[in-house]
């Protein structure tokens, strides 16, 4: 293999004992690979945020619901969050039990509640009419509330979910509804939960949202828990030296506000917090192939099978990801250019990344698109009846392993009733 821009991914070793060609020729174009040993890594940095003793990470399963990885995030401690009755239910295959699981619902059907009571999961609910519902059928029960304390932050309009113009949460002028409702049904509040939105990489606006969810939290004389969040950044710009997030500055705050907070609360209570991005980012890479470059008008166009039905984050929220560059033959590029790179679905908006300075880039060349762990595969289709991508694990001693198999043609059709 000759690369030709890949210093991040072998500072990291993220290939192990084999490389992006070889895996491509085993397991096929486009695929998603992923690193064992940074996955245990993120899970362990987080796990150790604060010293405040009753402390769990519960990882957001939406950001990369693999079965396998799964399985190793429960192995390192970490509890889970869930988005839906299948999250509930993987989770269960991997590993997790109902105490390690908090459901953060929202607009759901009874139906769905009545499944995560019968999992015996502690349900979040976001709404005065949820929590209504929930009384209705659960009278009695344990019951968690999401609030909106004002504060929200995100990369993109579309994952701020804190703050006036999200759907999300219950404002706080409610307070005195949540209490009225908990009071009809004999309800037990035993936490309560926010979420101000997807990345941030300064600890400012997080711990603003702490300050904000705990002064909700003095409201209720009896919970057990407080859940902080997520939204935990990454460097996604890792070739203009972007800095990481400093865990060690937010985590000291952090640990300074929880302390302070049980001492005027009068008792400790267990405080969650709920990242997907941050665990997961960072250990996957997602490898394509170049089929064509062309010109059409002022624009070059390297197009790729890396097209928006494996990747949408570009395509959705104009999201970058770092591309790297491995080829075959010995074709070196010594000059850069200004390229867009495309993938292969039947819109102008199939692009995965615009305007980028790279190295000349030739047909058959692999690219490795960085940081594609979190909000990839998991959010990937088959439009255009394109096939899914195989995901393939390196294992902590450097052999790569398959933990999920390539669409066929036929999963396309297994649905239809004809
Ligand atoms: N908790 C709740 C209630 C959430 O809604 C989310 C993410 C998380 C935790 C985890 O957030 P994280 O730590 O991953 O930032 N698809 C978008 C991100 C959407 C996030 C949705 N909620 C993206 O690709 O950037």
């Amino acid at each position: 293999m000759n690369p030709i821009r890949n210093t991040i991914t072998q500072e990291m070793q993220f290939f192990g004992n084999t490389n992006p060609l070889d895996l491509i020729q085993e397991f096929g174009s486009p695929l998603y690979v992923y690193n064992e040993t940074i996955l245990r890594k993120r899970c362990q940095e987080l796990k150790n945020l604060v010293t405040y003793p009753h402390f769990a990470v519960n990882y957001s399963v939406k950001a990369n619901g693999n079965l396998t990885l799964l399985k190793i995030i429960c192995e390192e401690g970490l509890n889970a969050d869930a988005m839906s009755p299948g999250e509930i239910f993987i989770e269960k295959k991997a590993g997790f039990t109902s105490d390690q699981i908090l459901y953060i619902s929202n607009n759901v059907s009874a139906e769905e509640m009545r499944y995560a009571i019968d999992q015996g999961v502690t349900i979040s609910v976001d709404s005065l009419s949820q929590l209504e519902l929930f009384g209705q059928i659960h009278p009695g029960g344990e019951i968690c509330v999401r609030f909106n304390s004002g504060i929200g932050a995100g990369h993109h309009e579309k994952v701020v979910t804190g703050g006036e113009h999200t759907k999300f949460g219950i404002n706080t002028e409610y307070i005195p509804e949540v209490k009225k409702i908990i009071e009809k049904y004999k309800l037990q509040l035993i936490g309560i939960n926010q979420h101000i939105g997807s990345l941030f990489m300064e600890p400012e606006p997080y711990l603003e949202g702490v300050h904000s969810v705990l002064a909700i939290a003095k409201e209720f004389d009896n919970l057990k828990f407080v859940d902080l969040g997520g939204g935990f950044g990454i460097p996604y710009h890792k070739y203009e030296g972007e800095e990481r997030l400093d865990l060690q500055k937010l985590g000291q705050k952090l640990d300074e506000i929880l302390h302070n907070w049980v001492k005027s609360y009068g008792k400790e209570i267990l405080f969650k917090i709920e990242p997907g991005r941050y665990i997961v980012a960072e250990c996957g890479l997602l490898l394509g192939t170049v089929h064509s470059i062309k010109q059409n008008a002022h624009t070059k166009y390297v197009g790729t099978d890396l097209g928006f039905n494996v990747l949408i984050r570009p395509t959705l929220y104009d999201a970058h990801h770092d591309i790297e560059i491995y080829r075959s033959s010995n074709q070196f590029s010594l000059t850069e250019e200004q390229v867009t790179i495309v993938g292969n679905i039947c819109e102008s908006g199939d692009i995965i990344a615009n305007d980028r300075l790279l190295p000349t880039l030739y047909e058959k060349d692999i690219l490795g698109v960085l940081d594609t762990g979190a909000y990839g595969y998991c959010m990937s289709s088959n439009y255009n009846n394109r096939l899914r991508p195989a995901e393939v694990l390196i294992q902590s001693n450097g052999q790569a392993r398959l933990i999920r198999r390539r669409d066929t043609l036929e999963d396309l059709i297994r649905n239809f009733e004809v």
